[in-house]
C-alpha cells in the first residue's frame, strides 16, 4: 500500500474485526475484505460509483442513512478537516450504534499530520468516552474512538438551519456538517446573489435554470424564490451531502428543485439550459488541481441554448474570466471586489 494513511488504518486496525465500514478511502478495500465482511461509502460520487462497478451494490451503504443495514463493528475512514464533518459522521455512527444497542464500535479514523490539529479529539469527544492519537509514521496519523458514549453532548444536531436575508431575500438553508460553508452565506456567493435582478432580466419565459455545484442548495432556492414557479430550477453537486442539503433547503423555502448527484453537467442534455449559476469548485478535497472545474466550464458551452448564460463567481485571482471567454462565449465582468469577481458568459 503506498499511500501511507492507509497503510496506518489497516495497521492499527484491531484484527478482531466482524464487519468493516470504510468511509472515503476506496483504496482500503483490498486490505479489509480478506479480514471481514466490508460496507464502503464515499460521499464524492466520482469515489463511489467506481467501487459500486467493480464491487456490485450490496457493498455501497451511507452512514447518514438511518436504515443502513447492519452496524459494523469497526469503521476505518478518512478523517475530515472540518470539525463540523467529523461532528455530523460521528453523530451519524453513534446513532446507528445505539439504535442497535451496538456498544463495541471502534472508529480508526486517519490522515495527514499536518492537516490535523487537536479540536478533532474534543468533537470525537462529545460521542466517545475513549479517544487517543496513534504515533505518527510517514506523515500520516490514525485517532482512535471507541466506547461509545451513554450520554453524547449534541449539542444543536445535524443537519443545521440557518435563516439567511439575501438583498431582501429571506431563504432557509439547511445543511449537513460537510458542505461548503455549512448552513451559511458564502460572501462569493451572496455577491453573485446580488447581481440577480440582472441575472433574470432577459430570460425566454419559464427558463430552464441550473445551480452548479449546489452545495447547501442556496443559489437554486433563492433563484426558485425570486422567480415563484416561473421557471424550472435544478441544482446539481457530487456531493450526496450537498444534494441532501439542497433537497432540505429547497423543502424548507417550499419551492420545487430537480436536484441530481453527478460530476459536473454528465448527462446534461446538448442545448437545454437557458442559464447556469455556479460558484465553481477551486480544488478537489486537498489537492490544488482545477481540473474539473475547467472541464465543468467548459462543458457549459454544450448544455447552455445559443444565447443562453453562464453567471459565475470566483476568486478574483482565478483565470476564470479567460477561461470562460475563450471556451464559452463572450464573457463580462459585472460585479468585483478585492476578493471576488462576477462574470457573465454568454454562449455563442
Ligand atoms: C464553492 S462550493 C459552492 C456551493 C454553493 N453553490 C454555494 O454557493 O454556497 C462548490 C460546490 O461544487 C461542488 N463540486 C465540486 N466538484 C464538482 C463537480 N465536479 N461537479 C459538480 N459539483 C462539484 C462541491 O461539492 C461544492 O458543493
Amino acid at each position: 500500500m503506498d499511500d501511507p494513511v492507509d497503510e496506518l488504518i489497516a495497521a492499527e486496525a484491531p484484527h478482531s474485526a466482524r464487519h468493516i465500514w470504510i468511509l472515503g478511502r476506496p483504496r482500503l478495500i483490498p486490505a479489509a475484505r480478506p479480514w471481514a465482511p466490508t460496507s464502503f461509502w464515499s460521499d464524492d460520487i466520482r469515489d463511489l460509483e467506481p467501487v459500486r462497478h467493480s464491487h456490485g451494490d450490496e457493498i455501497v451503504a451511507n452512514p447518514m442513512d438511518g436504515d443502513a443495514g447492519p452496524v459494523p463493528d469497526q469503521v476505518w475512514m478518512e478523517l475530515p478537516e472540518s470539525l463540523d464533518a467529523l461532528d455530523d459522521t460521528l453523530s451519524a455512527l453513534h446513532g446507528l450504534a445505539a439504535a442497535r444497542g451496538a456498544t463495541g464500535l471502534h472508529i480508526v479514523a486517519g490522515g495527514r499530520i499536518r492537516r490535523m490539529n487537536k479540536s478533532l479529539n474534543t468533537v470525537a469527544a462529545r460521542w466517545f468516552d475513549d479517544v487517543h492519537a496513534s504515533l505518527g509514521r510517514r506523515r500520516a496519523r490514525v485517532l482512535h474512538f471507541s466506547s461509545p458514549r451513554a450520554h453524547p453532548a449534541r449539542g444543536a444536531g445535524w443537519p443545521r438551519h440557518n435563516q439567511i436575508s439575501t438583498m431582501g431575500l429571506e431563504v432557509e438553508l439547511v445543511a449537513h456538517g460537510g458542505v461548503f460553508h455549512g448552513a451559511g452565506l458564502d460572501a462569493g456567493t451572496a455577491l453573485l446573489l446580488d447581481q440577480r435582478g440582472t441575472m433574470l432580466s432577459r430570460l425566454p419565459s419559464r427558463p430552464a435554470i441550473l445551480d452548479l455545484g449546489c452545495g447547501n442548495g442556496v443559489i437554486a432556492a433563492a433563484l426558485a424564490l425570486e422567480l415563484q414557479g416561473a421557471a424550472e430550477v435544478q441544482a446539481r453537486d457530487v456531493s450526496w451531502l450537498a444534494v441532501d442539503s439542497t433537497r432540505r433547503t429547497a423543502l424548507a423555502n417550499h419551492v420545487d428543485v430537480d436536484v441530481t448527484q453527478a460530476d459536473g453537467l454528465d448527462g446534461v442534455a446538448d442545448e437545454s439550459l437557458d442559464l447556469i449559476v455556479t460558484n465553481p469548485p477551486f480544488h478537489r478535497g486537498s489537492a490544488r488541481d482545477s481540473a474539473p472545474t475547467r472541464r465543468m466550464l467548459t462543458d457549459a458551452a454544450r448544455v447552455l441554448r445559443p444565447g443562453g448564460q453562464l453567471w459565475c463567481v470566483y476568486n478574483s485571482h482565478l483565470p476564470w474570466g479567460e477561461h470562460l471567454d475563450a471556451e464559452v462565449g463572450p464573457t463580462q465582468q459585472v460585479a468585483r471586489t478585492k476578493a471576488y469577481t462576477v462574470t457573465r458568459t454568454i454562449r455563442d
